[in-house]
């Protein structure tokens, strides 16, 4: 009996991968390299199953012997190890990205006298429009929780932008672009407390209470399926972190930021020229234990946030409270800076590798935004939020058509900065 190998992510199964397996039957026994999320997440968005899920499924179709993890989207390994008389694919990878694992493919094959055998490409199908439809059908509390901790693990720096509205949901939700290949899109949302106050026209000092806070992130987990990481601000008292706590994973809120500030919460970019104070190192690793023990479920998390180097207290202070913050139950590490340039924060990420800390590490490049997501991936940062970015790029195009109005008193001049009425009433769906 000859043997053959079939590679698939397996997410949403149709007729192609179906005829891709049946035609592998014929030619011998069949292994199924399920790619891992983490082989996924190397080129496009994470898998809506995970690999357990999924492995599951590829087990239970008719003709299928066995599945095997495939953890890279390189062939190679796999058939280094197993040795297949052929593999099996749809003929579409000829051209495009794929086309460098396909040759890679054939030449290892022929190290043993395999050969790949191509099945002409499914018409009819499309995944672009069969993930629309999912993404149509929306997502679960329970999915979309877990997916920040699945994003974790699949080893990529996890990309966030700041939501504030449905709109800027929308936006984080369904931007795309492709850069050699790779499909590069935001991994999740940001609940900025700057820029949901700012919205509101009221100061970043916690005057916007949790109930609103939490009415605005409904709008946008209302039309999207990505994770939300909310700034939970100094988390104010622990008898009342714990219920804003479980009212987040209720919602599906994948994670809470608190600060180690305390009294009037001022935001962090205004550094020393604020009146600000630092809480107790002991003091706020209490109010993280009591967190940890509220929470219901397995995955949400608590990310510590460290004001140290915004109070200019030191990179020795801000190691000591990761330590004492990770101790006390903390998922996270948030680290701030408003430098202007990154030095600090890499100095830190390079004091947390050596004190061996592993919880993931997240940063706000805000201020010292010329760093990329390359250097920061490198020096063990996991997460990179941009805070404040679509707010901030949207009110001075506001004020710049307000001007313009009152300046030609008619709008048509304003034309030209705006976009038309039949791209705005197009934009959502289901109002024409
Ligand atoms: C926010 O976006 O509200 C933050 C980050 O907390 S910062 O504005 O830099 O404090
Ligand atoms: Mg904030």
């Amino acid at each position: 009996m000859k043997s053959v190998y079939v590679g698939m992510s397996a997410d949403i199964i149709h007729t192609g991968h179906l005829n891709i397996i049946n035609k592998a039957a014929k030619l011998g026994t069949v292994v199924v390299g399920v790619l891992t999320d983490k082989a996924i997440a190397s080129y496009k968005r994470l898998p809506y199953l995970e690999y357990a899920q999924r492995k599951k499924i590829v087990e239970s179709i008719k003709g299928v012997d066995r599945v095997v993890p495939q953890p890279t989207l390189d062939y190679r390994p796999n058939l280094r190890e197993l040795k297949p008389d052929y593999v099996v694919h749809g003929d579409d990878w000829r051209e495009g990205i794929q086309q460098k694992t396909r040759q890679q493919v054939i030449d290892t094959l022929a190290l043993w006298g395999g050969k790949l055998v191509e099945v002409p490409y499914t018409k009819g199908i499309s995944s672009t429009l069969l993930n629309k439809a999912v993404k149509e059908i929306g997502t679960t509390p329970e999915i979309r929780l877990k997916l920040l901790r699945r994003l974790l693990n699949a080893g990529k720096l996890v990309r966030i932008l700041e939501a504030h509205s449905g709109l800027t949901g929308l936006i984080i939700e369904h931007t795309k672009i492709d850069h050699n290949g790779e499909t590069r899109e935001f991994d999740g949302m940001w609940a900025s407390s700057l820029t949901d106050s700012t919205l509101k026209g009221k100061p970043d000092i916690e005057a916007v209470d949790i109930t609103s806070r939490i009415s605005n992130i409904n709008d946008l987990m209302e039309v999207t399926t990505k994770p939300v990481i909310f700034d939970g601000d100094t988390g104010g008292k622990p008898e009342h972190l714990v219920f804003t706590i479980r009212t987040l994973e209720r919602l599906g809120v994948s994670a809470i930021i608190i600060e180690d500030k305390t009294g009037l919460k001022k935001n962090s970019l205004l550094g020393i020229d604020a009146t600000q104070t630092q809480e107790e190192p002991e003091v706020f690793a209490a109010k993280i234990t009591a967190g940890k023990k509220a929470q219901v479920t397995e995955d949400f998390m608590i990310i510590a946030r460290i004001e140290s180097l915004i109070l200019k207290a030191g990179l020795d202070d801000a190691i000591k409270r990761a330590k004492a913050y990770i101790r006390a139950g903390a998922d996270g590490i948030m680290i701030h800076s408003k430098e202007k340039t990154a030095d600090e924060i890499l100095q830190f990420c390079h004091l947390y590798k050596k004190a061996k800390l592993e919880a993931p590490l997240v940063v706000v490049p805000s201020t010292y935004d010329k760093v990329d997501e390359d250097e920061l991936k490198k020096a063990g940062v996991s997460i990179v939020i941009y805070a404040n970015q679509l707010l901030r790029s949207a009110y001075p195009a506001m004020v710049k058509t307000a001007e313009s109005i009152l300046r030609h008193q008619r709008a048509f001049e304003a034309r030209e900065h705006m976009m038309t009425i039949k791209e705005i009433i197009h934009l959502i769906p289901g109002g024409y």
